[in-house]
């Protein structure tokens, strides 16, 4: 049975504790800095075990110790956006966040995958895979899988059809200038356009891109958590199970799409050696320069990285 620890005993760690138990086939360690508060939420869930009928094999805690030997850490420890903030703006908070937390789990975890959801994601993401010193296979950030999620749901009820006939892909950060790619995408093998005119494809990507942000004008107080949890546990699942199946994710590029030293959503395949391969599409004129924009706002997120000593 594999072991997963989740830092960060909030909305989306909590929420993806509940659905790693109700997955079932591992063990599961939520911790946060707050004290007694990933114990509250694991022993609720576990009482909820007999009922729903799902795993109990769970741990809360404050102690980094119970995350020892784990083969997945699952890092959500940070600060989730407000109205108005861009997940950029969270940039300076969070990496003393995820600083302290590789710090802690490193050590204790040498051969584990880290699975990133704390945002700015790629900024994360790449600051987790400097700091741990983990071969890049090991150090993976979740935006993709969220992105082209809500991409089939506005594609779905755009046109009516179950979104499991729909499949979308979505390259690039995870922000406003993240790319969703049509060419890339279609409905049962065909392309958007058979079902769709220019003009909903439009709102569709536009939508697709604010998609965190009109929940955030919604829930006024923090950001999404049920879709970003499935997410992280769909690919924490492909990992388990050895799948080798393809995902987008934010991964350390060596040349790929032109770039380097940076954490950039593409799509990859994962098993349980993390990332087993980084597909790299072929891309026209017009979707090359979307990517280098989404790069562009990457970077300066980067630059304006300052950590603390
Ligand atoms: N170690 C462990 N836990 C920490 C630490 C730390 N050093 N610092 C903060 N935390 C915990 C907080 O105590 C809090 O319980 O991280 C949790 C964050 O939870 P929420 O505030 O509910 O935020 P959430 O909605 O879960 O989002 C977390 O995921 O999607 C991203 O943008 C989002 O960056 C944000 C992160």
């Amino acid at each position: 049975m594999s072991k997963v620890s989740i830092i960060g005993a909030g909305f989306v760690g909590s929420t993806i504790a509940h659905w790693a138990m109700v997955s079932g086939g591992c063990q599961v360690v939520l911790l946060d800095i707050v004290e007694g508060l990933a114990t509250g939420k694991i022993l609720d869930l576990i009482q909820a075990g007999p009922i729903a009928g799902h795993a109990v094999d769970a741990v809360g805690t404050s102690d980094y110790a119970d995350t020892a030997d784990s083969d997945l850490v699952i890092i959500t420890a940070g600060v989730a956006r407000k109205p108005g903030m861009t997940r950029e703006d969270l940039v300076q908070v969070n990496a003393n966040i995820v600083a302290a937390v590789i710090k802690e789990v490193v050590p204790r975890s040498p051969d584990a995958i880290l699975l990133m959801m704390t945002n700015p994601l790629d900024t994360m993401t790449y600051l987790a895979y400097k700091l741990s010193g983990f071969p890049r296979e090991r150090v993976i950030g979740q935006a993709g899988v969220l992105d082209s999620g809500r991409m089939r749901t506005f594609i779905a009820m755009e046109t009516g059809i179950s979104p499991h006939n729909i499949h979308t892909t979505v390259l690039g950060g995870h922000g406003d200038e993240m790319v969703p790619l049509v060419r890339y995408s279609n409905i049962g093998g065909m392309p958007l356009s058979y079902f769709l005119t220019d003009e909903q494809i439009a709102r569709i990507v536009a939508r697709t891109r604010d998609g965190g942000a009109e929940i955030v004008r919604y829930l006024k107080t923090g950001s999404a958590y049920y879709a970003p949890g499935a997410s992280a546990c769909r690919m924490a699942q492909a990992i388990a199970k050895d799948a080798h199946e393809i995902y987008p994710a934010s991964v350390f590029l060596q040349g790929e799409y032109g770039m380097s030293d940076i954490c950039f959503g593409v799509p990859v395949i994962l098993g349980r050696r993390g990332v087993e391969r980084v597909i790299e599409l072929e891309l026209n004129d017009e979707e090359r320069a979307a990517l280098r924009r989404s790069e562009y706002l990457i970077r300066s997120t980067m630059a304006s990285l300052k950590l603390e000593k």
